[in-house]
């Protein structure tokens, strides 16, 4: 592969873009960056302001946006920085899924957040994940996968990951509340999660992460390298 590969990875939450795009990445030699990780970051800093939801001064919002440093440290994991202070465990509160879900719909807060994905795929190229990635960030790209699964899957893949990581949550309660996310992500004016005829549609619901990452790698080194 001469350019460096992109590989854009979307859909709605749950169905296991993030073990997906971090073993492609591995699998690729690319840096895995997860877009979704940046808007929590801010939605984290909207928290920590006072700012509450729903929000209602989006120009405070944006205003603070373009006040923060949003540090990214690619690798087989990436880490997130705000201003310096590691927030790479914090961002994953369910909490912050609502504040990243508020503040991704505002046009500023975009503006800002896709001119630095695409700064950080240019140079060395990478495995992203996130919901607009193959439409906005990186419409040029060959390489589109629209990870999804049925919404009981998701929910109950969700509820295990905040069991696991000490936050557990009443699933019924995981399963409205990712409900209601993707229905927004979906419907909002700016940079909607959908899914046209240029992505190729996966579904993860009855395969686990490393048979997805498979299938993809496998029709991204033959899109790569037509016959070679
Ligand atoms: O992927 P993750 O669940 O971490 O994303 C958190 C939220 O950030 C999503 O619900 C969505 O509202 C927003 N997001 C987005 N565009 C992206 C990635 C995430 O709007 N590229």
């Amino acid at each position: 592969m001469t350019a460096p590969v992109i590989v854009a990875i979307d859909g709605p939450s749950g169905a296991g873009k993030s073990t997906v795009a971090r073993t492609l990445a591995n699998r690729l030699g690319v840096p895995y960056i997860d877009t979704g990780a940046m808007y929590r970051a801010i939605g984290l800093a909207a928290r920590e302001q006072g700012i509450e939801l729903p929000i209602e001064d989006a120009a405070r919002v944006e205003r603070l946006a373009e006040s923060l440093s949003i540090g990214i440290e690619t690798g087989p994991e990436m880490r997130v920085f705000v201003n310096g202070r590691d927030v790479t465990a914090a961002i994953r509160e369910p909490e912050i899924s609502r504040y990243a879900s508020a503040v991704s719909a505002i046009p500023g807060v975009r503006r800002r957040l896709v001119a630095e994905q695409r700064r950080l795929a240019a140079e060395s190229g990478g495995v992203m994940e996130g919901r607009d990635i193959g439409t906005k960030v990186f419409p040029e790209t060959p390489h589109k996968f629209f990870l999804t699964a049925p919404l009981a899957v998701r929910a109950a893949r969700r509820a295990a990951e905040l069991e696991s990581r000490g936050t557990p949550q009443d699933p019924s309660r995981v399963l409205t509340e990712m409900e209601k996310r993707d229905f927004d992500d979906a419907n909002r004016a700016e940079s909607p999660l959908t899914c046209d005829e240029t992505y190729v549609l996966v579904d993860s619901g009855d395969r686990d992460a490393s048979a997805v990452a498979a299938e993809i790698e496998r029709r991204v080194r033959e899109r790569a390298s037509p016959g070679g």
